[in-house]
């Protein structure tokens, strides 16, 4: 059976764990995270977003975690970008890369940032144009590639297009997000080689949400397919305000344990992405959603 021989694992819980919490997280917090995930090995940390506060007040002061977190050289700090205000933000906060994030749902689309799908890849177009100009490396996701919790089942060709879309725009990486956690893994091996007959198999990444304990299974999945690169939320913490379903996602922890247990290369080191996974669960006042950091902690 052919798996990868390395995996990038991109760090999505500073943004994507923490957007969702319902109780306040102070910029230090933030800043003490990212600086624990900077010390695990880690190449990508998506540190914050540039959305409306207004939209998620979590992720407000973005700027701040950017300004104060202990840069380590060879880590990308990325954040999102839902337009060109949050671009401007995004670079003035010196973010090494940013990420526009659309849906292959059209009503996830609007309740997420409120406009079609072809209006989103029209906000899109000039970010990433901007971003190429001034030498900023641009991610693409998509939502809902398994399921839409407005719409239920999703085309994997509509993926396949708007993926296309992406790419065609200047992503570098296309994340295919299960917002919900519903796929399953033929499901996830389906649709990874529908989208990969428009978008080469090395740009694909994979983001699942945990919501129906399916995750790492899906993962197990898409690396048979030959995907390398796969998002995860240390300490399994997430969920996307804008999904109603939508619980937190895979945790890091388990990834890297199924990860270092197939002999796969990814440079983390476990017991420090458990340390920085049981830290903001210890500030958040709660039980690592990590079956192995639980394990492994005792
Ligand atoms: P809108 O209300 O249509 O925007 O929201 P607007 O352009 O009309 O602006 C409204 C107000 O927001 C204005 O301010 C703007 O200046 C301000 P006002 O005049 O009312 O004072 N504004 C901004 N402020 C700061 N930064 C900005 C920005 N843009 C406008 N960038 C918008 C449209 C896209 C802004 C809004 O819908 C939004 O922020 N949505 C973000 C939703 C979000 O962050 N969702 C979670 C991330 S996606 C996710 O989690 C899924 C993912 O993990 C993958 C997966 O799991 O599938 C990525
Ligand atoms: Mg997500």
């Amino acid at each position: 059976m052919h798996l990868p021989e390395r995996v990038k694992i991109v760090e999505v819980g500073p943004r994507d764990g923490l957007q969702n919490e319902k109780q306040p997280i102070s910029v230090a917090t933030r800043i003490k995270l990212i600086d624990l995930l900077s010390d695990s090995g880690l190449q990508v940390i998506e540190a914050g977003s540039f959305v409306s506060p207004k939209w998620v007040p979590q992720m407000a002061a973005s700027e701040e975690v950017l300004a104060g977190i202990q840069r380590k050289q060879g880590i990308t700090y990325s954040a999102l970008t839902p337009n060109m205000v949050g671009y401007q933000r995004a670079k003035e906060a010196s973010a090494d890369e940013v990420a526009v994030f659309g849906a292959a749902s059209e009503s996830f689309t609007r309740k997420n940032i409120n406009c079609s799908i072809e209006e989103s890849l029209e906000r899109f177009r000039p970010l990433a144009e901007q971003a190429r100009a001034d030498g900023i490396p641009v991610r693409g996701y998509v939502s809902c590639v398994l399921g839409c919790p407005y719409e239920g089942e999703i085309s994997a060709h509509k993926v396949a297009e708007v993926s296309l879309a992406l790419l065609e725009m200047g992503c570098y990486e296309i994340s295919l997000g299960d917002t919900i956690g519903v796929g399953t893994p033929e499901k996830a091996r389906r649709m990874i080689e529908t989208v990969a007959g428009k978008v080469p198999m090395d740009k694909l990444a994979v983001h699942f949400h945990d919501t129906y304990g399916q995750a790492l299974a899906n993962i197990y999945a898409a690396l048979q397919t030959g995907v390398a690169v796969v998002d995860s939320a240390v300490a399994g913490l997430g969920g996307c305000p804008y999904a109603r379903d939508a619980s937190g996602n895979v945790a890091s922890e388990d990834v890297l344990y199924m990860l270092d247990g197939l002999g796969i290369h990814t440079g983390v080191d476990l017991g420090k992405l458990a340390q920085a996974g049981n830290f903001i669960s210890a500030e958040l006042g709660r039980e690592s959603n990590s079956r192995v950091a639980r394990a492994i902690s005792g």
